[in-house]
């Protein structure tokens, strides 16, 4: 089966969404996400997103914060474009119908939060559950809108290139540019070709590579590891950052406590009551989040602890239930009154920072293959990302990407290309989905242990060893067993570890959220640099 749209969007999170709301005024626009629309990293958030909103603000404080956080990386003009369109993204949101918190002193005005590495109060938030009026609000938008069709439970395998069809051109060359996607109707079991002028890549992070995480169970990194298989340019994949504060409770699956708590006056506390942050950083609690996490992990390291505590009780307890009303019946419905006991808390893998190469409009190194949002990486964010610039960045990324995007579908011809339907081969019904649930463990048990907040040499090639072996064992099964979404999330999540270890080991320093014990020091003289992954021959999208 065929399906034929002028733009195939894939995800529907922020970045999918507000793409899709922005060119669906100039063709046929085809959304598929893998599971229900609202399923995504997005309708989680809960802090906010930064912009510079405030008189006593500027941008270039914005920018300042964001460039310290990034640790030396940070692409600037990236930067710039990033903190100056950030308002009139925010305000379009609310004109859409996003409703954000305004002050009670003053019904006109946004109260804005703070968060770790932000000079200034700037975070844009509804209360703490922004994330998720963000995407009410634009799921609302894009069911009213006749051009967008939304196909759930549809998951993306790989994509479809003309250099993949074609062996006169070279894959991932300059020549070489994407025509669609294969797709797995998760309800039927069949695999449908998607064809369309252009894709946008918006399938979010990859936090389930760890075993302990904040992402929700649709983070595998599907959309860096198809477009890695297609060869585009992948960087910066060691950068990932770890939230300080998840909620440590067998029951919680590592809900996360916002930063936004510490930016009401939260502070961490060791079990005997005891502060620690201010012998890490100048900020104290409010350090960047790089920096946090390691001081929570060496203090749990030296003490044997299993968490930390994270303390508001000295705060009014009306305007915490007010300010946190999800955190707080979260925290209720295990047994704990925040207003009452501090909060047991652990760092958990939050936020993928390296991702797809794009420019400054959304374009990839593979013609009319677009892409924003956790997927990618415009280089925002360097080493670190600074709290809550990560929906602005999908917001001003996916708007940019969507006005060059337009251009080049008015001029790209309609293809009449033949597309091999999907071929099953010989595979056959696996009776042993048990092999899946095995190396999805070992996978993010070898990635917590070994590549984790402290990295060394020995650990990265402890788990290059154990990562090859899970790669070619899954490549073999990939294509002896019909396809079904839990081995595509496999093999997606073997490539993704496999390309946070090759980063991890060439980078041969400490800079951000890497930091290896071998090399303790950053070295702007030679590492002042993305890292570039190559295509392995396990990682290719050929036969055993
Ligand atoms: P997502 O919102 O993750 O959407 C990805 C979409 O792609 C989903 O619909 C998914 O189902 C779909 N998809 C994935 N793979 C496939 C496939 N193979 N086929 C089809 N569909 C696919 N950032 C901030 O700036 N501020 C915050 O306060 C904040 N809080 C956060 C709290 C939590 C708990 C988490 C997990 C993250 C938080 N972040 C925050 C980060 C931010 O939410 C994400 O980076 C951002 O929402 C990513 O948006 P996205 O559109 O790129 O991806
Ligand atoms: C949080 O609320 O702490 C998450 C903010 C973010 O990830 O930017």
């Amino acid at each position: 089966m065929e399906i034929r749209s002028d733009f195939l969007v894939i995800g529907s999170g922020i970045a999918g969404l507000s793409f899709a709301l922005k060119v669906c005024k100039y063709g046929s626009v085809t959304i598929v996400t893998k599971r229900d629309c609202e399923e995504s990293s997005t309708k989680y958030a809960q802090g906010g997103i930064a912009s510079v909103m405030a008189e006593d603000d500027s941008y270039e404080l914005h920018i300042k914060d964001t460039l310290e956080a990034g640790a030396g990386l940070c692409n600037e003009d990236a930067v710039k474009l990033l903190v100056e369109n950030g308002p009139e993204r925010v305000r379009e949101l609310m004109e859409l119908g996003a409703k954000f918190s305004f002050r009670e002193d003053n019904g006109d005005v946004l109260a804005l939060g703070r968060e770790g590495g932000h000079s200034k109060r700037r975070i844009v938030h509804a209360a703490d559950f922004t994330g998720a009026e963000i995407e009410r609000s634009l799921i609302n938008a894009v069911r009213k809108n006749s051009n967008i069709k939304i196909l759930e439970n549809h998951i993306a395998i790989d994509l479809i290139t003309k250099g993949k069809l074609d062996k006169n051109i070279t894959i991932g060359s300059g020549d070489d540019s994407v025509i669609g996607a294969y797709v797995l109707d998760k309800n039927k079991g069949e695999v449908i070709s998607f064809l369309s002028k252009i894709v946008f890549l918006a399938t979010g992070g990859a936090g389930k590579v760890y075993l302990y995480t904040s992402n929700p169970d649709i983070a595998t990194g599907d959309g860096i590891a198809m477009a890695y298989r297609a060869g585009a340019k992948i960087s910066n994949m060691e950068f990932i950052q770890f939230h300080p504060t998840c909620l440590y409770h067998p029951e919680a699956k590592s809900f996360l406590i916002s930063e936004a708590v510490r930016g009401e006056g939260g502070i961490l506390r060791l079990k005997d009551g005891r502060t620690f942050m201010e012998n890490y950083h100048p900020m104290g609690c409010l350090a960047p989040r790089d920096a946090v996490a390691r001081a929570i992990d060496y203090e749990m390291k030296k003490s044997g602890d299993d968490c930390v505590y994270l303390d508001v009780t000295h705060l009014e307890g009306y305007r915490v239930r007010e300010r946190f009303p999800t955190i707080y019946k979260k925290c209720l419905s295990l047994g704990m009154d925040m207003t009452k006991t501090p909060i047991p808390v652990v760092p958990a893998a939050h936020y993928t920072c390296g991702g797809v190469v794009t420019d400054l409009y959304g374009r990839t190194n593979i013609g009319r293959l677009y892409s924003a949002g956790e997927v990618a990486c415009t280089n925002v964010h360097g080493a670190n990302r600074l709290a809550s610039n990560s929906l602005l960045e999908a917001l001003v990324f996916a708007h940019r990407a969507s006005e060059m995007a337009v251009q080049d579908m008015k001029k790209t011809p309609s293809e009449d290309i033949a597309i091999p339907p999907w071929n099953i081969g010989n595979a056959v019904d696996s009776d042993e989905s048990v092999v899946v649930s095995n190396n999805w463990d070992e996978i993010r048990r070898t990635m917590w242990n070994y590549v984790g907040i402290v990295r060394s040499n020995k650990r990265l090639n402890r788990a290059k060893r154990r990562i090859d072996i899970l790669l070619d064992e899954i490549k073999e099964y990939y294509w002896n067993f019909i396809i079904t979404s839990d081995l595509i999330e496999l093999r997606n999540i073997a490539t993704i570890a496999d390309l946070i270890i090759q980063c991890a080991m060439m980078r041969k320093e400490s800079r951000g959220l890497h930091y290896n014990i071998d090399y303790p020091r950053r070295d702007d003289t030679n590492w002042k640099r993305d890292t570039l992954a190559q295509l392995t021959t396990k990682a290719k999208n050929t036969k055993p």
